[in-house]
């Protein structure tokens, strides 16, 4: 068994891997129960994978670790000391302090040390050997999973920073992942600039960047903006890079409004917003406009290179900047490559499972990676019936067995009932696909406020997403030429203009929804579901979301889906084969 895994840092992971069978997958947050749980290592999620697979410590052969924690120091000093040099700065004693620090987090020592000690904890003899591997080699291993019958291709990695590197384009051969054709080094970071814009839009950094996407549809062409996005965020060739950014719009400059903004940002831009504030003023929706359409010319130049550069007819990409499902969609829609295949955990919860197999390939003394197909990502813990009604019992709650589970939850759904759906093993990723969701009727008008308001307390501008039975899909969304994973809603697609009118609650306002397919292969139970919603009201649709509430962690457990349930505005909670109603 080999092991991967990342953390500190956000969304720390581990993942299970045997003969590049993926077995066990999840994110510490799940389990320490604060979002995106940045400062841990995944040591429960272990532990919760010992149980599920039912092995011990002693079953570890070989320990992936997703950052290359070797030459990480020396390479980080040298940037930061290039970057000061160019940028002298007020910050600099700031910035060498925060460096430091990162220094000590990912220092192989320290990390050796603390794994040890969580593996002596759980009765290992001999530790396992650990190798430090580098980030986004780890995130394009991630994503060959997606489609192992491909055998060549190329992967593109886009993040905030891995090491000192923020964008990787690597080729793919017979199974081997070639060293990168090119990278791009800080201060230049698609992800970071969009941090910084995100903070100042008055979200959270590394959190809230999805809001700032789907706020980018409200906004509108400025052509000041655009100019200052020209120095925030310039796009040039892929001789010097494909983009520039300054960094004295974000750390080379004084702060004093934010962490991750310059008071020169604030200069050109105006005053930042304060967090929570509402309602969002024009100028803000205008800014992340700017903001989007900048990264989608860079992303699309970076495509249209690596076409160029390598001919590959199938294009894999990972990093948490392919989070970004709007720009996503619009590489598909360019038909630049005949397969695209998007990592669904494209952020740092992903680097877990490129590093697992990386650790099975270099514990083996092999050159070529052993990729099995990703068939879905439900990857994490699952309790059964009997486990389930022992919790139910405690809790005292009134509950009925159902006989078809599908079937009720259907009928409730299409009588406008919002429910909690809680079935399976859990999901990795930001979003629910079925097995920890929040359901409405996607034909009512009024369930997307009803849920952003009674539920997930957002604002009510916030789209949803639909799941649609993998027949059906083409009857609702337009397909471009380019073949593209479509199961894990991390990939915008125009609505049809027939389903227009027919699906309110899940198109966004500029008439683009991000679906999930969903097939009888992968998740009977939800495709059955969503079969019967075709009976009740001639459309196999829902609409899905993650079943937790603002700022908390998908829920992991039956207590925490009750805890949910009897919090929030939702009717019922179908879990297991129960029914529990308010
Ligand atoms: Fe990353």
């Amino acid at each position: 068994m080999f092991l991967g895994l990342f953390g500190p840092g956000p969304n720390p992971s581990a993942c299970f891997v045997q003969n590049g069978d993926i077995l066990f997958w999840a994110e510490e947050e799940r389990f320490s129960r604060i979002k995106t749980s940045p400062n841990s290592y995944p040591f429960q999620s272990i532990k919760k994978g010992f149980k599920y697979l039912k092995i011990n410590a002693s079953d570890i052969k070989a320990i992936g670790y997703a950052w290359d924690c070797n030459n990480y120091k020396k390479s980080a000093m040298e940037n930061l000391k290039r970057t000061a040099d160019k940028y002298p700065s007020s910050s600099d004693k700031l910035n060498l302090l925060a460096q430091e620090r990162l220094n000590l987090i990912y220092n192989p020592e320290i990390i050796r040390k603390k794994i040890t000690c969580f593996l002596r904890n759980e009765d290992i003899k001999e530790i396992p050997p650990i190798y430090f591997l580098p980030h986004h080699l780890c995130h394009a291993a991630s994503t060959i999973p997606l489609y192992p019958e491909a055998r060549e291709g190329a992967i593109i990695s886009n993040d905030g920073v891995g090491g000192i590197i923020s964008s990787c384009i690597f080729e793919y051969k017979n199974l081997i992942i070639n060293s990168p054709l090119k990278e791009v080094k800080l201060p230049n970071s698609l992800g970071s600039v969009y941090a910084a814009l995100t903070e100042f839009l008055g979200y959270r950094a590394y959190e809230d960047e999805g809001r700032v996407m789907g706020l980018s549809c409200y906004g509108k062409y400025d052509s000041y903006l655009n100019k200052c996005f020209k120095q925030i965020l310039k796009p040039v060739s892929a001789e010097e890079g494909f983009y520039k950014t300054d960094p004295t719009f974000r750390y080379n400059y004084m702060r004093s409004f934010g962490n991750r903004f310059s008071d020169k940002l604030v200069d050109i831009l105006g005053q930042p917003r304060k967090p929570n504030e509402s309602p969002l003023e024009p100028r803000f929706k205008d800014i992340a406009f700017a903001l989007q359409t900048s990264l989608e010319e860079i992303l699309i130049n970076m495509c249209e290179w690596t076409k160029l550069k390598t001919n590959a007819e199938n294009c894999f990409f990972a990093g948490g900047i392919h989070m970004n499902c709007k720009a996503n969609g619009k590489i598909v829609s360019k038909n630049i490559f005949k397969r695209c295949f998007f990592q669904p955990a494209a952020s740092d919860n992903g680097v877990s499972l490129g590093a697992a197999m990386l650790a099975e390939k270099r514990f083996n003394k092999k050159t070529t990676i052993n990729p099995k197909k990703l068939d879905s990502i439900y990857m994490g813990t699952s309790y059964n019936d009997i486990e389930i009604e022992k919790i139910l019992k405690k809790a005292k709650v009134k509950y009925i067995e159902s006989e078809n589970i599908c079937k009720d939850a259907a009928i409730s759904i299409s009588e406008n009932k919002i429910i909690a759906w809680f079935q399976g093993r859990m999901e990795v990723g930001a979003r629910s696909l079925g097995a920890r969701s929040i359901l409405a009727n996607p034909l009512n008008k009024e369930a997307r406020d009803l849920v952003n308001l009674n539920v997930k307390n957002r604002e009510k501008w916030r789209p949803f997403c639909p799941s649609v039975t993998e027949e059906h899909f083409r009857n609702y969304f337009l397909e471009p030429n380019t073949i593209c994973n479509k199961e894990y809603m991390i990939v915008a697609f125009d609505v049809k203009k027939s389903a227009l009118n027919q699906i309110p609650s899940c198109i966004h306002v500029d008439n683009t929804a991000r679906p999930q397919k969903v097939s009888k292969r992968t998740n009977p139970l939800y495709w059955n579901l969503l079969n019967y919603l075709m009976e009740i009201q001639d459309h196999p649709l829902v609409l899905n979301t993650s079943f937790n509430v603002k700022g908390e962690p998908i829920v992991e457990n039956p207590e925490q889906a009750l805890r949910c349930f009897f919090s929030t505005g939702i009717d019922e909670l179908f879990i297991g084969s129960f029914i529990v109603k308010k």
